[in-house]
């Protein structure tokens, strides 16, 4: 494992924070899910708030099949531990500088330490000392997300990329207290959309649809409360507020790269692969590739065959497809389009009225939140067997 940055810096950068119902069931089975389970907060249901009303989904009594709340760094950490537990060994602060031979049995990633990444310049430095080397492999995982080098190697003759960008960010804080609510809330107001969302019992994640060119030195402490309250509070409910501790502005954007699969290159994750966070899939993408890739390398590695591994890009492609409708209907749903006249807004209040009212409607949206079911590597032009209607 090649990881550019630091162990305490990927341990503690909080990102997103819901697993879906299949997520947590492969943690507990891998064997890393003891700690979600003892302090991740398992949600049965999530708010649509609109028109100054809320109207509950019943994740659970629509899908049998709940949510748990637990951030992606907690995962990260638990995940690191079982790695170096079990005598493997990960990389920090080392940069994978290029890949070769891919289309041989022995693919190369040449690499080097003493990395450190430049934010501001968008640059990797090196250390000095530390020298360029090369790893001998059988495989090669591009999981170096968005803006890692792995996806380049798929060659542009081979490779389409599918972008949407959405005309709004995400302004993100978290804050010191206790949850604001039960459950997560996701408001459409006519100044845009809010998120309430949470990460544990002391520390609360919040969102409003921003300009994505906006900063966020334009928007002091009291600015925030103002426009929460505005997009959120209703007759019988207010914002609590808190200690706002951390400020970020996250930018939104749809993107599929196919195949995700180049010789013995295999992307995974966000490498491959952006959704908006609105249906708070990326990570759970991410998950669901890994496990189709681990079965299929621990099938070849056994036995030699490597029909999992030759389906790998179309049986992640049919769960990430899916995704990012799912995601893109949610962020075109509950997000206020202001170039856009009032027919599209309309559109969308009816929509959420529908949503929130019709049996069905409702368990589409909840059972594509609790996450559909995980493919089998079988044949990706039939539908698998757990597709079939329950
Ligand atoms: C979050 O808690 O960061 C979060 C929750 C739900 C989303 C997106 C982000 O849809």
């Amino acid at each position: 494992m090649i990881e550019l940055r630091g162990r305490e810096e990927i341990e503690t950068t909080v990102r997103a924070g819901v697993l879906e119902h299949g997520t947590a069931e492969l943690l507990r089975e891998t064997g890393v899910g003891e700690r979600m389970d003892r302090i991740g907060a398992v949600h049965h249901g999530v708010e649509l708030r609109f028109g100054g009303r809320g109207h509950r989904i019943d994740l659970t009594g629509l899908t049998g099949r709940s949510i748990v709340v637990y951030g992606q760094q907690e995962v990260v950490k638990d995940l690191n531990a079982a790695r170096l537990d079990a005598g493997g060994q990960i990389l920090f602060e080392t940069a994978a500088t290029g890949l070769r031979d891919l289309e041989t049995d022995e693919p190369k990633v040449r690499f080097r330490g003493g990395a450190k990444l430049d934010p501001e310049a968008g640059e990797i430095r090196f250390r000095d000392d530390a020298e360029e080397e090369e790893l001998v492999c059988d495989y090669v995982v591009g999981a170096d997300g968005f803006f890692g080098p792995s996806r380049s190697f798929v060659p542009e003759g081979v490779r389409k990329e599918h972008v949407r960008a959405y005309p709004f960010g995400w302004f993100g804080i978290l804050v010191k207290g206790p949850p604001a609510t039960e459950e997560l809330i996701y408001c459409l107001h006519e100044r845009g959309f809010a998120l309430v969302s949470t990460r544990s019992p002391t520390i609360q994640r919040l969102y409003f649809q921003c300009d994505p060119n906006d900063s966020v030195e334009n928007w002091p402490d009291e600015k925030i409360w103002e426009e929460m309250h505005a997009r959120l509070d209703t007759d019988e409910w207010t914002l609590t507020e808190g200690e706002i501790f951390q400020k970020s502005i996250v930018q939104m954007r749809s993107f599929v790269c196919e195949p995700m699969r180049h010789g013995r290159l295999f992307l995974a994750g966000d490498a491959a692969h952006i959704v908006p966070p609105t249906g708070a899939k990326g990570m759970n993408l991410a998950v669901a590739d890994v496990r189709v890739l681990a079965r299929a390398l621990a099938e070849a590695y056994a036995s030699g065959a490597t029909d999992a591994l030759d389906s790998y890009s179309e049986t992640c492609l049919r769960r990430v497809w899916k995704a990012s409708r799912f995601s893109w209907w949610m962020t075109s749903m509950l997000h206020r389009f202001h170039d856009e006249d009032d027919f599209r807004y309309r559109m969308q209040l009816a929509e959420l009225d529908y949503v929130s009212s019709s049996r069905a409607a409702a368990t589409s949206l909840a059972e594509n939140y609790v996450g559909l079911p995980m493919e089998s590597a079988a044949s990706a032009d039939e539908p698998a067997p757990q597709d079939a209607l329950r």
